[in-house]
Order: structure tokens, then sequence, then C-alpha cells
């Protein structure tokens, strides 16, 4: 952890006020096929938590984190982000409210035909025109993330894992206060999964909320963070240092 890290991205001392961050109240989800992705989910996430997101594919992990971050809505219920009800938010608020947010899919949606430092900027530039440092802030996560060294090259020159970090990089030049990451690991080897989990522990460290959708059942029963487990749009588990399996569970 650099100190330009910790200094720029520190957030101030974290006590657990009585206001979570994120909470989601009787929270259910039918899309138009009638699907019922979600059913009354009921979760308070603090500032300053680390949560995994478990559950069989299908469960409905990726509908909660999109109900979160309001790219989708909910049939019913209501959800607060810092206080605000995203749910009943005003579309020209929800640029505003993604800043909020980084946000990492398992795809890393990268542009091809530019270099790492200019998707970087780019995002940037397109969410807060004139801006000023680009360069510089640029420079500062690409470091962040461990990859000072490859500025200038495309996407295509990169490994997987070397990709995705850009990809986070891309979602902290925000300064997010809350994390998202939706199999962030979906499609990188072990030891490359495992350096993208502690990269997103040091983000939690400095005082960033994470949330991480994920099936790598390893890296949750190694990390011991609190784990939220999903079964068919209900939220059947939710410890502080749990496991991605219940004890005597046989698969998910
Ligand atoms: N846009 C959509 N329209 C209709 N049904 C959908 C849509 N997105 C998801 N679903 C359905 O909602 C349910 C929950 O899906 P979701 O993508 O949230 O699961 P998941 O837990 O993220 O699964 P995975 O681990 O495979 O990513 C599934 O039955 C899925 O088919
Ligand atoms: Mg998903």
């Amino acid at each position: 952890m650099s100190v330009a890290f910790a200094e720029r991205f520190a957030m101030p001392a974290v006590v657990h006020g009585p206001r979570p961050v994120i909470s989601f109240h009787g929270v259910s989800k039918v899309y138009g096929n009638h699907v019922v992705a979600l059913r009354e989910v009921d979760l308070a996430i603090h500032q300053g938590d680390f949560c995994f997101l478990v559950g069989a594919s299908g469960a409905g992990k990726s509908t909660l984190v999109r109900l979160l971050i309001r790219e989708e809505t909910p049939s019913t219920g209501r959800i607060f982000v810092e206080g605000d009800e995203i749910t009943r938010m005003a579309r020209r608020k929800l640029p505003k409210l993604r800043r909020r947010f980084g946000i990492v899919f398992q795809d890393y949606k990268l542009l091809a035909n530019r270099t790492v430092a200019q998707n970087v900027a780019f995002a940037l530039q397109v969410t807060r025109p004139g801006q000023r440092h680009l360069r510089e802030k640029v420079e500062e996560v690409l470091w962040i993330v461990g990859l000072e060294d490859k500025l200038d090259k495309f996407p295509d020159e990169l490994s997987g894992g070397e990709q995705q970090r850009v990809a986070i990089a891309r979602a902290l030049v925000h300064r997010p206060h809350i994390f998202v990451a939706d199999e962030p690991t979906g499609n990188l080897d072990p030891d490359t999964s495992w350096g993208i989990v502690q990269l997103l522990l040091q983000i939690n460290h400095r005082g960033t909320t994470v949330l991480m959708a994920t099936h790598n059942r390893e890296i949750v029963d190694l990390v011991r963070r609190r784990v939220i487990a999903v079964e068919q749009g209900r939220v059947v588990r939710d410890e502080a240092q749990g496991s991605y399996l219940r004890p005597g569970d046989a698969t998910l």
C-alpha cells in the first residue's frame, strides 16, 4: 500500500454509525419474463465492510448488484445508498449516484483501441469533463494497481489479470466510496485471482466499502470476511466471518 494511496484515498476514520451505507428493505425483483430473481431481501452494509456475495448460478447475485447501482429498479421494496433512496431517484441524478461506485465486472470492457492510460483517463473525462491533473491521477491509480510500467500498452498486449487491474484502476479513479465487483476473478487463474482479491482488500483497508459477488470458494474460505449467501433470490445466510458453504452443505 503506497503512501500516496493512503493519503488520497483514505476515508475518515471509520466508526460504524447507526446508518448503513447500503440498505435493502423488502426488495423483490421480478423480471419481465416473470422470473422472480430476488425475494424480500433485507440487507444492511456499513462503511468499511468487505462482503462476499455467494450463491449458485441464477441465485440473484448480479440482480442484487444491478439494483444497487440502479441499472435495474426493484419490483417492490426500497434501497438506500448513503442515506438517499435510490429507488426513487430522478434519472438526472443517476450519473452522480454512479460516481459513488467503483464497478468492476467479469469481462473487463476495456476500449481495445486505447492504451491503458487512455482507458483510465477516458473514464474520468466522460464523467468529469475538464478534470485537472488528469495525467497525474491516471498514473497514480495505475501505480496503485501495479501497472505503472504498462501505461502505453494496448489491452490486447496485457494478460487477463492485468486487464482486470486496468478495469479496477478505471473504477478507482473516481475515488468511489463503494466498490462493487461482480465475479471479478471469473476469467482468471487462481494465482491471478488471488492478486485481484488482495487489491480489493487493500482498497477496503483504506475505508472503501467492498461488495464482491463470486463463485470462488477458495478465496472466500481463505479471506474469511462477511459472507452473504443468496439462494433462489433469498438471502439465506449472512455471517461476519463466513465461509463459502454452510458446514454440512454438499455444494452450491
Ligand atoms: N435481464 C433479465 N431478464 C430476465 N431474467 C433475468 C435477467 N437477468 C437475470 N435474469 C434471471 O434472474 C435470475 C437471477 O439471475 P442473476 O443474473 O441475478 O443470477 P446470478 O446469481 O448472478 O448468477 P451467476 O452466478 O450465473 O452470475 C436467473 O433466473 C436469471 O435467469
Ligand atoms: Mg451473476
